[in-house]
């Protein structure tokens, strides 16, 4: 996602201080200890202008999320939104979700969500493809046992790279959708990405992939 810098957006990013997780190793060895409150955790990685977390957050009361991104242009937008509504169950990290590799926490998340990523087409690239064994190994271990990743994209390609990615790893697939907004898949919540390519006609590729600790 290219974007101009944003104005003034180290003291709009100050503002939105109490939402911004700035050392996530500080929680290492307990993650959900992020919030207070003890309530079931999902994570976003790669949230962008953060639409989904929001609509995401105002629905599900009880559970707590926590979001990656590293584009701080687009950070700023996410945490004003959040802000704005004054939602006490989203919180945010600045930076690279591969941070998540030097967890050891004993408390795990229980969903993981990745939306319309980078497919990472060139040659040579699959390595940085967020569905790649690399950062599965990565989820593996902030996941709970049977945990989820919910996983969307308009790319054909990356899609069928994901489901041999999972399968690979030991995953069990369900709800694998081609179409996602002719199915019969309820409750959906659009990102920012996903309107921009259904504008354009483009299918949404879905599926849920459950790591059931059994490997
Ligand atoms: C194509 S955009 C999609 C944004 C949003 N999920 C949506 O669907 O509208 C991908 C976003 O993921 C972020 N991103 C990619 N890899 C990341 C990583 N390893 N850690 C944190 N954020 C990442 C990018 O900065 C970008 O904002």
């Amino acid at each position: 996602m290219r974007m101009r810098r944003k104005k003034h957006r180290e003291e709009r990013m100050e503002s939105c201080s109490s939402l911004m997780i700035k050392d996530i190793l500080e929680y290492k060895n307990d993650i959900k200890a992020v919030f207070p409150d003890g309530k079931p955790l999902h994570i976003e990685i790669g949230c962008g202008k953060g639409g989904f977390i929001l609509e995401m957050a105002k629905r599900n009361k009880g559970t707590n999320y926590l979001a990656f991104e590293k584009n701080l242009d687009v950070l700023v937008l996410a945490m004003e939104k959040i802000k704005n509504e004054g939602l006490t169950n989203v919180k945010f990290v600045p930076g690279n979700a591969e941070i998540l590799g030097e967890m050891e926490t004993a408390t795990k998340a229980s969903r993981l969500y990745i939306n319309f990523c980078d497919p990472w087409s060139k040659q040579g690239y699959k390595k940085r493809r967020l569905t790649h064994e690399r950062y599965l190994t990565i989820y593996e271990r902030i996941l709970e046992e049977g945990g989820e990743l919910h996983f969307k994209t308009d790319n054909r390609g990356l899609f069928e790279f994901s489901l041999n990615s999972f399968s690979d790893f030991g995953l069990k697939l369900k709800n694998i959708t081609l179409d996602l907004h002719n199915s019969d898949f309820e409750g959906n919540v659009m990102t920012e990405y996903e309107k921009l390519f259904s504008e354009q006609g483009q299918p949404i590729y879905r599926c849920e992939a459950i790591f059931r600790g059994t490997r």
